[in-house]
């Protein structure tokens, strides 16, 4: 017994915004943003919470699987962006569906998230522990970044994907997942300060409750996909004995084209089998792989049987790839 995707969903909100947009509030420009992450717009909510694009996209999943809300036993949502500290955002998607038979819990892994996510529900379905599961990657990353950093701010994006995923016969063939602390720096979002009244007036200092906004050292990251992501996937086919040429797809988180084409050349694979989306959203951290996934499946690309590797990477920083049957 497996773990089989038979539903997918997506939302965005309605907004679209530019590059030439951007270039009217950072000091940037089309040619810039395009040259540099194949990124052309992105979808920027004005009010609508992570959350609320989660429920959105997971009621499409529902309806794509078919299947009655009360049989979901368990919603994860990965997500970098939650409405609350607590509760968790799986819980107000729980509420939102009407999905009162699963245990909710979102799962932190930033553009992994998704991937991590995925693989934790196979594991219990796979286990016997549940059957049916709903897993959602949702962010309002607009709300983490610093508008001021044109090193960042061009290239993220907001929406949500979701998929249903059910015990079946065919479905995830293997899975590898990695995490390297050491190298959290690089890819970054501080939550709240530690502090309060009572420790600042003891030091006779004000309290710092500023939140945090995204920073990231470019390069490295840049670096360590693009090393880290090939040799992932090659691992996932290694330890399933698979051929690489018996792939279909390789849905890749969309972070930047540039590194979807270094990874397609690194594997030596036809770039065309590198399916893009990013054009369109930029960077929506655990968002874009069931985002794509659901784009790839609404047009017909995913045929039953078709094998497919589903690779994440980010900050932590984490990495991973899945093998799956569709
Ligand atoms: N518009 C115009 N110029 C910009 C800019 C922008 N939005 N952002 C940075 N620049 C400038 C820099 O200030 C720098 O100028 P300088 O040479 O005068 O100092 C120049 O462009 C080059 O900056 P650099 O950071 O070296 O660019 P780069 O070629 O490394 O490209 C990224 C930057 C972010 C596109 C690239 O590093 C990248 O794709 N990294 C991976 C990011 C990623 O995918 N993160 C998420 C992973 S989950």
């Amino acid at each position: 017994m497996t773990t089989r995707i038979i539903g997918t969903g997506s939302f965005f909100p309605q907004m679209i915004v530019s590059n030439d947009d951007l270039s009217k509030v950072v000091d940037t420009n089309d040619e810039w943003i395009r040259s540099r992450t194949g990124i052309k717009e992105r979808r920027i909510s004005e009010g609508q919470d992570t959350s609320e694009l989660a429920i959105e996209a997971a009621k499409e999943a529902i309806a794509s699987a078919n299947i009655d809300v009360k049989e979901i036993e368990l919603i994860i949502v990965a997500t970098s962006s939650a409405d609350n500290v607590f509760p968790n955002t799986a819980s107000l998607v729980q509420f939102g569906i009407e999905a009162e038979n699963a245990v909710c819990y979102d799962l932190s892994a930033a553009c992994s998230g998704f991937l991590f996510a995925l693989n934790t529900a196979h594991a219990f379905i796979k286990s016997g522990i549940y059957k049916k599961a709903l897993v959602i990657g949702s962010e309002v990353m607009s709300k983490t970044i610093d508008w001021k950093d044109r090193g960042t701010c061009v290239l993220f994006g907001d929406g949500a994907g979701a998929v249903v995923v059910a015990a079946d016969e065919i479905g995830i063939e293997d899975m590898v997942m990695y995490s390297d602390g050491t190298k959290g720096n690089v890819l970054l979002c501080e939550d709240r300060k530690v502090g309060n009244f009572l420790t600042a007036a003891v030091k006779n200092e004000e309290v710092d409750s500023s939140y945090g906004f995204v920073k990231m050292e470019g390069q490295e990251v840049f670096r360590f996909a693009v090393k880290q992501v090939p040799q992932c996937i090659s691992k996932v086919l290694e330890k399933s004995n698979t051929n690489i040429d018996d792939i279909k797809y390789f849905v890749l988180h969309q972070a930047n084209i540039r590194i979807l084409q270094s990874v397609a050349k690194r594997l030596n694979v036809d770039i065309e089998k590198f399916p893009t989306n990013l054009e369109l959203y930029g960077n929506t951290s655990a968002a874009s792989i069931p985002i794509l996934l659901d784009e790839m499946n609404k047009k017909g690309m995913l045929k039953s049987g078709d094998k497919i590797v589903i690779s994440g990477f980010g900050a932590g920083l984490s990495w991973g790839a899945t093998l799956l049957t569709w």
